[in-house]
């Protein structure tokens, strides 16, 4: 089995993409490896957030590693809350507070086009490499569904009419911006690892 880390503490997206990758690779957390320093994710962009979580670990490890970041941009808001998207509302991660501030913010607006983008940053030898999976939506008028977390129950992809909140994860993970920029992944590490190229 190869070791790969995923820079997070976050045990559920750990064990989701591990179920993906299978069992030809072994992920380790950020608690697996015993790493519970603070990083401080400071960049202006998630390619930024994304590589400086991996480059810290690697440069701590030496080992392959990947680390992701997560906005939601909204067409009229200029792709705001974007990079801040945990802590939109002032406190990172008041999935209320987010949510409440985004309706208001569109509350005089017609377009309400929006979409989620993930980029993870693997490196690998050393070297970095990103993938980038997006689902295009739009904001609905008021929160609905009771699944999922952050902007969940007021996001509703293209060709659906209901909220992200209203689906069962595996539903969600068919179509979500982490699933896709997961599965890319996926895709590499077994390429390369099937070539022999660790
Ligand atoms: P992270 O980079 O995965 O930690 O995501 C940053 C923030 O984006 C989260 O705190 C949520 O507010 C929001 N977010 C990320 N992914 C999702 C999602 O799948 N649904 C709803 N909100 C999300």
């Amino acid at each position: 089995m190869i070791d790969i880390i995923f820079a997070s503490h976050n045990q559920h997206k750990v064990s989701e993409v591990q179920a993906i990758l299978g069992d030809s690779f072994n992920l380790l957390s950020l608690s697996d490896i015993n790493y519970h320093e603070e990083i401080i994710e400071d960049a202006d962009s998630l390619e930024g957030n994304a590589r400086i979580k991996a480059q810290t670990i690697w440069k701590s490890s030496g080992k392959t590693c990947f680390a992701d970041d997560t906005g939601l941009e909204v067409e009229a808001l200029d792709g705001a809350p974007g990079v801040h998207s945990a802590r939109y509302a002032g406190v990172a991660h008041d999935d209320q507070a987010n949510l409440q501030k985004l309706l208001l913010a569109l509350q005089e607006k017609s377009n309400r086009k929006a979409r989620f983008r993930t980029v993870i940053c693997l490196i690998i030898g050393g070297k970095e490499q990103f993938f980038e999976g997006i689902v295009n939506g739009h904001i609905s008028e008021k929160p609905s569904g009771k699944k999922g977390f952050g902007y969940d129950p007021v996001f509703i992809p293209d060709e659906y009419n209901i909220s992200f909140a209203e689906m069962d994860e595996s539903e969600k993970n068919l179509i979500s911006h982490r699933g896709s920029a997961v599965k890319k992944l996926t895709n590499d590490l077994f390429l390369r690892f099937l070539k022999g190229n660790k």
